[in-house]
């Protein structure tokens, strides 16, 4: 056994921000209400149902996660957030028309007493999208300001001891990094300066990260990503975490892809389409929000292929994305991929994946999981970027100089090899010669 970190106990109740109520958001905090009342259960979370497996096999030591690591009870978390719209949490929810009417109502009144702060919002970041619950002020650094008052009214009116964020928002247009993002003094200035190229997600993420609070991004707009904010976390001590959850297609295709490597054989052309007719598919469907969307789940196969070391299996790799925004659909996303694979002597195969998701469904338990986690993250004094929650992501946040693992099994080594180390457990590498001596 080597030593374990100090960790501080997960006493009191725990706020967890929301930014944007819409499907995700909503789906997670009637999730979370619907579970703590016996409802139902929460499938798809690795905080709440997942074990580990600790020292030999032969041990016969597999604690639940939530047994080993001290993390918030379901119980000690108070939700709140933000929207341009005024819409309580269940008004929110049916809106989203993710989860059944007979369920909400079982929850109705606390989810009632979930109503959205105003948010800060520029349509100029979100070209689809228009509501009224929008604060005002003279400039970037003023609206900063507003929402660190929030955060803190927030605190002091639950008693709340720690407090996460999580970007649920909408997907902003498509941005790289600019001179503003350099640095915290260039930041600063170029909020007080009204800068453009600092998107309203930018504020929320400054905002949590100058209270020294962990910060998760759901979506894939660059939000804390970005020097300034990184540098501003290791400051104050805030995790984070990001971006785009990885659900859906992309959850298959880093099930899929790093199986077909693993055995070499080769790709020559992945054709992923969608049809989604929620929200978010109509925000998408703005070629400015579809193209930081498209960035993100494109990437992936590139660095689980490696071209460069099997130039000969994926090189030529042809790789299209669509999403399609229709509305019938409503959250039930259906995706299609067309896998058109090699093997034996060059002979080729077809490969087809028809996967009837549920968006939000897939999405909640993740929401749930960083919240809890980054927390843990702040209590065992990690700040920055946490590469071990990549297992959630489908664009990982990366140490500059290094290639992001978008591999889901080595992503789960590496969650739970964390989750070994903070407790001061043997890691494990699957050698296990020991068996055989
Ligand atoms: N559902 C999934 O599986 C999934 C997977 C990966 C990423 N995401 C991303 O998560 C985000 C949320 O998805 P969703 O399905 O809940 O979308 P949604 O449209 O239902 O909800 C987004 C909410 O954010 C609000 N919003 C937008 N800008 C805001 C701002 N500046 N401040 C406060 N609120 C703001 C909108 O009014 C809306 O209510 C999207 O960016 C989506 O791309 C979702």
């Amino acid at each position: 056994m080597k030593k374990a970190q100090k960790i501080t106990e997960a006493r009191g109740k725990l706020g967890v921000m929301l930014v944007g109520m819409g499907a995700v958001s909503t789906t997670t905090i009637a999730g979370v209400l619907a579970v703590r009342k016996g409802l139902a259960k929460p499938f798809g979370s690795l905080t709440q149902m997942g074990t580990i497996r600790l020292g030999k096999r032969t041990e016969g030591r597999s604690p639940r996660i939530k047994d080993f690591v001290p993390l918030a009870s379901l119980d000690d978390i108070v939700f709140g957030g933000w929207d341009i719209f005024e819409d309580d949490s269940y008004e929110a929810a049916k809106t989203a028309g993710v989860l059944d009417a007979a369920l909400l109502d079982q929850i109705k009144p606390e989810l009632q007493q979930i109503r959205p702060w105003p948010a800060v919002f520029d349509r100029r970041y979100v070209k689809r999208l228009d509501g009224p619950n929008v604060k005002k002020g003279a400039n970037k650094r003023e609206l900063a300001e507003q929402l660190r008052e929030d955060i803190r009214r927030f605190k002091a009116a639950n008693g709340l001891e720690r407090l996460v964020m999580v970007w649920c928002g909408s997907t902003e247009i498509y941005l790289t990094e600019s001179p503003a993002h350099a640095s915290v003094a260039a930041f600063e200035k170029a909020l007080e300066a009204n800068d453009d190229s600092i998107p309203s997600s930018m504020l929320y993420a400054y905002a949590a990260i100058k209270e020294g609070i962990p910060y998760a991004n759901a979506a894939p707009n660059l939000s804390a990503d970005v020097p300034a904010l990184l540098q501003l976390a290791q400051e104050t001590g805030s995790p984070l975490a990001g971006k785009d959850l990885k659900t859906g297609q992309t959850l298959m295709k880093t099930m899929v892809a790093p199986g077909l490597k693993a055995r070499l054989l080769g790709v020559e052309g992945w054709y992923s389409t969608n049809i989604l007719g929620n929200r978010d598919g109509e925000v998408l469907d703005d070629p400015e929000s579809f193209k930081t969307k498209e960035e993100s789940k494109k990437s992936v196969l590139d660095y689980i292929f490696q071209p460069d070391l099997y130039p000969d299996l994926y090189q030529k790799l042809c790789h299209v994305v669509r999403i399609n925004y229709y509305p019938p659909r409503g959250d039930n996303k259906e995706g299609w991929d067309n896998i058109d694979i090699f093997g034996w002597l060059g002979y080729p195969m077809q490969l087809k994946i028809n996967f009837l998701c549920r968006d939000s469904i897939l999405a909640a338990p993740i929401v749930l999981d960083t919240a809890l986690f980054l927390d843990l993250a702040g209590r065992s004094g990690m700040a920055g970027i946490q590469e071990w929650l990549s297992f959630y992501f489908k664009s990982p946040m990366h140490a500059a100089g290094l290639y992001p693992e978008h591999d889901l099994f080595i992503q789960l080594m590496k969650l739970k090899n964390t989750l070994r180390y903070l407790r001061g457990e043997d890691l494990i590498t699957h050698l296990g010669l020991e068996y055989y001596d």
